[in-house]
């Protein structure tokens, strides 16, 4: 079995040396090494040597392969680059022919409306902050002032993380709202902050509602903030994203983590009279927002004597609904490249 195999290892390396061509040294190699080559048939006898032979041959075999091996490496290596070289100084390339041309991408219209907002909401003096989609209870819901037992909790149909012994609760975040916590922590007061997001929740879903989808934060703390402040901050944000003046409407809205609380709508863009998007209203639920809750902000080590502040939460899965004429949410997170291919750039 030696001899057979000195005889495999000087004509083997004689074969890869000869070979001309990458066709040819694919032959040598599967001849060799391949499922039913000569080498693999030599390993596979080697249960049937003595014991006391099967160690040092084996250790022979396996240097045997490793010499081919390198060999046949090296060869592919040098056989492809004088194919290249001869290409280059041959007829081989004809630089005036078309190259191959990459498949043209496209930004997501959420991530292009999100860019488009972080870029107006920068030159006016915000931080783009973001916070993790697993969230700790706490940031989601105690410290935005929605105590344990409150409703609001629920109505999140919120999606709990398996609860390990000992650990505190974790959920998916049902808003971007728990960034608010967490740039207050990082960066105290004075501050103006946006978080774009995405965000999760139990829920059935329609032409307007997904289980995941985007939203947007706003968060200004300052001396002296009020109303006027949060209208034009949320009046900028809409004639940004659409370039002009929108229909819009203002009513009072509960959140826990805000005093007073709003909800500001659209018109709806698709009907005069009502269809599924806007559910026969006309109105689109855009953005609710408020003043800071002075809890939110003692929470924070504020003190709401000295600042005050408001927030808004977009609704950008939404947003992008009314800019780009999407009649239905699901097509968002579908994935679907029908939907997705409209969008390149
Ligand atoms: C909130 O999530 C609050 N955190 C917003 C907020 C922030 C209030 C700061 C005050 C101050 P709400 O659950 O209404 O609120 O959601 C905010 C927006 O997200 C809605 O106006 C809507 O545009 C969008 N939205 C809500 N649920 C869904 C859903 N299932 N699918 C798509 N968009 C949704």
């Amino acid at each position: 079995m030696r001899d057979r195999l000195e005889a495999l290892r000087r004509d083997g390396l004689a074969a890869v040396s000869e070979s001309q061509d990458l066709d040819t040294l694919y032959g040598v190699e599967s001849r060799l090494l391949g499922r039913t080559g000569a080498l693999t048939a030599e390993l596979k006898g080697l249960g049937k040597l003595l014991p006391e032979d099967r160690p040092v041959v084996g250790k022979l075999a396996n240097e045997i392969k490793q010499a081919l091996q390198g060999a046949l490496d090296e060869r592919r290596t040098a056989i492809e680059a004088s194919e290249l070289a001869a290409d280059l100084a041959g007829e081989g390339l004809d630089p005036s022919l078309p190259g191959a041309s990459a498949p043209k991408g496209g930004v997501h219209p959420v991530l292009a409306i999100a860019r488009e907002l972080e870029d107006l909401f920068s030159s006016m003096g915000y931080v783009v902050w973001d916070g993790p989609e697993i969230e700790s209870e706490a940031n989601n819901f105690d410290a935005l002032n929605i105590p344990a037992d409150h409703p609001a909790r629920e109505g999140h149909d919120t999606i709990w993380m398996d609860v390990e012994k000992g650990s505190t609760r974790r959920c998916l975040r049902t808003h971007t709202s728990p960034v608010q916590v967490r740039a207050l922590r990082e960066f105290g007061a004075p501050l103006r902050v946006i978080a774009p997001g995405r965000v999760f929740r139990q829920e059935a879903q329609d032409a307007t509602h997904d289980h995941t989808f985007h939203q947007m934060e706003g968060l200004v703390v300052d001396k002296g903030v009020g109303v006027p402040h949060m209208l034009h901050a949320m009046n900028s944000l809409l004639e940004g994203v659409f370039g002009r003046k929108l229909e819009t409407r203002l009513r009072p809205g509960f959140f826990p983590f805000v005093e007073p609380g709003f909800e500001l709508d659209a018109r709806c863009p698709f009907c005069k009279e009502g269809c599924k998007v806007c559910k026969g209203s006309t109105w689109i639920e855009l953005m609710p927002g408020g003043l800071v809750h002075p809890n939110v902000l003692t929470a924070a080590g504020l003190d709401p004597e000295e600042y005050s502040g408001f927030a808004f939460g977009l609704g950008l899965s939404r947003i992008a609904m009314l800019r780009y004429g999407i009649n239905d949410i699901r097509w968002m997170m579908s994935g679907d490249l029908r939907f997705l291919e409209q969008f390149q750039a």
